[in-house]
């Protein structure tokens, strides 16, 4: 053999027996959940708001999905993945989360997990009455076809196994703030203080789990608002904020739903037998993201990446609008939304509480 061929050999060797053990080690590593349930808003919809819906809250086209491996838009409203496909990756289920309104969803699939969350809908219905999004209490309905699936795969008591030990991600509450309570007067005629606006939305989230509870969900987490005052889009709605500052007002709202929403949880578990909740913390990742940006290798926090990043999202966040040079930089990929590399940090905070969580 030639020196070069023995190269070439010695290579071969090398990468096939690095990637059987790599398949090796994927296929004897078992997956920490059988599957993972996603249910909300834009935050976690990995596409559903793509299929036959009255909806103009889509990213279906350029920049959005810009980092993914094929690097195309498929309605996750960020340049790159999402927590859940984080989340998913972590726990050795699948790389990508696919949204259940698919046509063509696999058994595979649907065995190990699938999305029901739809962008721009929120735990009040009316808040999905301005973007035709799917509102998350009808999301329990798409969970119950996707049940009788499931059955129809793997057997009714396996079913239920899988759906037991599946992981459950609840992400919504900013929708119901940003484009009904704080944008159409309705409901603030009807509860003048925001407490009140709170303590309904809780009260909507309290029925929701109950309901997912008694579908079989047992692993739930739940996700508290981020601070709404510091999304862009917030930013320039205030009046003459030429300095682009956060909106005390609106964060400290936020910082007192997510109290109230720590103090309700342990009491939806305490009333549901052998389920496990824990509360996700969006709020104090961000702000930290706001006030140390360098901690996290982002050179702008107060505008998104696409655009001019002050109003751009959904269809205004196009082909024409021209993108920042390095995503990575920007703790906002559009005027709402985070980018993959805040999602990923939040999904390095939130893998170890939840390791500990189900360890416990
Ligand atoms: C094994 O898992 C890793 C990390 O999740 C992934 O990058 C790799 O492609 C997987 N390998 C195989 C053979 O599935
Ligand atoms: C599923 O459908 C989508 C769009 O209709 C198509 O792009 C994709 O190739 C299909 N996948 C399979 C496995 O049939
Ligand atoms: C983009 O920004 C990230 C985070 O600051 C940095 O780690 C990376 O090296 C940058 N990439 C390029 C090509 O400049």
């Amino acid at each position: 053999m030639s020196t070069a061929k023995t190269i070439t050999f010695t290579l071969f060797i090398t990468t096939t027996l690095f990637a059987s053990c790599n398949a090796a080690t994927n296929a004897t590593t078992k997956p920490l959940f059988p599957a993972i349930l996603i249910f909300g808003d834009s935050t976690v919809d990995t596409g559903n708001n793509n299929y036959p819906l009255n909806t103009i809250f889509r990213a279906t086209h350029f920049p959005y999905g810009i980092d993914l491996p094929d690097h195309k838009a498929n309605g996750r409203f960020s340049n790159g993945k999402l927590i859940p496909d984080i989340l998913a990756a972590k726990y050795n289920i699948k790389q990508f989360v696919p949204p259940f309104l698919k046509p063509n969803l696999t058994d595979q699939e649907i065995v190990t997990g699938v999305c029901f969350a739809s962008a721009g809908s929120g735990y009040d219905d009316s808040t999905s009455l301005s973007t035709q999004a799917i509102p998350v209490s009808e999301q329990p309905k798409m969970f119950k076809s996707y049940i009788s699936r499931l059955k129809s795969i793997v057997g009714d008591k396996k079913a239920m196994e899988i759906i037991n030990n599946a992981l459950v991600v609840i992400s919504a509450g900013t929708n119901d703030m940003v484009l009904n309570f704080y944008t159409i007067p309705t409901r603030r005629l009807e509860y003048p203080l925001i407490s009140g606006y709170h303590d309904f939305i809780l009260k909507r989230l309290d029925g929701f789990v109950g309901e997912l509870y008694s579908l079989g969900a047992r692993n739930i987490v739940i996700a508290g608002l981020p601070p709404i005052g510091c999304l862009p889009v917030q930013m320039t709605a205030k009046f003459r904020n030429i300095f682009r500052f956060c909106l005390e007002k609106e964060n400290k709202d936020s910082v007192v739903y997510n109290q109230k929403l720590q103090k309700l949880l342990p009491q939806i578990q305490a009333s549901h037998t052998g389920s496990k909740i824990l509360y996700a913390d969006i709020y104090s990742p961000i702000y930290d993201m706001m006030q140390n940006p360098s901690k996290y290798g982002f050179t702008e926090t107060k505008r998104g990446c696409c655009g001019t990043g002050f109003l751009e999202t959904s269809f205004m966040c196009n082909v024409f609008s021209p993108s920042c040079p390095n995503h990575s930089e920007f703790l906002f990929f559009d005027s709402i939304h985070p980018s993959e590399a805040t999602y990923k940090y939040i999904g390095d905070l939130l893998d170890t509480q939840i390791r500990a969580w189900i360890a416990a």
